[in-house]
């Protein structure tokens, strides 16, 4: 099992969970299971994941199987765009347990830092990107009049209730964590972003750091996971399983350590939770396994660091039709 490490609120959460995103439906309860029995404590899920059913269902039925019990997982999830208002908020949570099959979740995030237009789980559900046709064959991104502070005023009175364990926030920038720590009762405990050594970000998790806000990291593997999204940023990168700095590092590790191995590490080693996805078993394990597998030098660590281009592949204005500047 992963380490773990203590957040704010002095809940344990592991350091190495399993990211849920474009797991497909079909396989997405068995791999789960599998994840449970190989080790795996923490899920990365999300409203927009559209899989939600299926990763309660592999819960349930490791659960069910006495191979854990729920007090051992750490189960999170992430409130879409289109679920700001804070009359929207419970409803949405509402959906992501009843789905899930739980009655509580230890971690939900605020997805990212834009209120889309609202959109009744009746009518869709995942909304996606577009509340509609007509805008989604437009790019445009229908907004609704809800500042992130009310939004998260609302996620508060999730935990009050018991609903949720702890707040998370996603794609915030540095001023906007700053915003939070002006308004918020409750402080957030982690901060999800995009995190490789072509986006290194040592600004933003430093002052994390002096915060107390565990940095999770997502889309350790840089394009990797972009590639299949046919984004061109993604396509016209080298892959950093490819990266010879990268190549060299983990040949000096000897011949059984891998470059993803030296990816995931560089950031676990700095503090960073990690939450690779992986389809197959044996990445799976070697994932989880990472911090008995090695340790870089802090030379290494540096020429890793050295990499960073500032370069982000989850920028929706890039893989889809979304005219609206999130990161910008
Ligand atoms: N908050 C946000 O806005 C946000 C955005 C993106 C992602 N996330 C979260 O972060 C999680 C991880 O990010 P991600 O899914 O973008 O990408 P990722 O974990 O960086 O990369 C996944 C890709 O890497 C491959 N892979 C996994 N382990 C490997 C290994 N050991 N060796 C070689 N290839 C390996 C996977 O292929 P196989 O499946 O074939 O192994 C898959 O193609 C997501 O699942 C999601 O939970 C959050």
């Amino acid at each position: 099992m992963s380490a773990l490490v203590t957040l704010n609120n002095g809940l344990k959460m592991p350091l190495v969970g399993l990211g849920c995103w474009k797991i497909p439906n079909k396989v997405c309860a068995e791999q789960v299971y599998d994840a449970i029995k190989l080790g795996y404590r923490l899920f990365d899920g999300a409203t927009d994941y559209g899989n939600e059913v299926e990763v309660g269902q592999g819960i349930r039925r490791a659960i069910d199987e006495k191979i854990v019990t729920r007090a051992d997982l750490f189960v999170v999830s992430k409130l879409w765009n289109s679920f700001h208002h804070p009359e929207h908020v419970k409803i949405n949570v509402k959906r992501n347990l009843k789905d899930l099959g739980l009655d509580y979740l230890d971690l939900y995030y605020i997805h990212f830092p834009i209120a889309f237009k609202y959109v009744p789980i009746e009518e869709k559900y995942p909304p996606g990107f577009y509340s509609g046709v007509k805008e989604e064959a437009q790019g445009i991104i229908g907004t609704e009049n809800v500042s992130l502070a009310d939004t998260y005023h609302a996620m508060e009175a999730l935990v009050d209730e018991g609903l949720i364990k702890s707040i998370g926030i996603s794609n915030y920038n540095g001023g906007l964590v700053q915003d939070v720590l002006n308004y918020c009762k409750i402080k957030p405990v982690a901060l999800q972003i995009e995190h490789h050594p072509y986006l290194t970000q040592p600004h933003l998790t430093e002052f994390c750091k002096l915060h107390q806000i565990q940095v999770v990291a997502y889309s350790s593997f840089g394009p990797q996971s972009y590639v299949e999204l046919k984004s061109d940023v993604a396509l016209e990168t080298v892959p950093l399983f490819e990266h010879p700095t990268v190549k060299k590092i983990a040949v000096a590790h000897g011949s059984n350590i891998t470059t993803s191995q030296v990816l995931l590490r560089w950031a676990t080693q700095q503090g960073v939770a990690i939450i690779p996805k992986s389809s197959k078993k044996e990445r799976l394990v070697a994932n989880l396994k990472i911090d008995e597998a090695l340790t870089l030098t802090d030379d290494e660590l540096r020429q890793i660091n050295d990499l960073n281009k500032n370069l982000r592949f989850n920028d929706p204005w890039d893989w889809m039709n979304m005219k609206f500047p999130i990161f910008a």
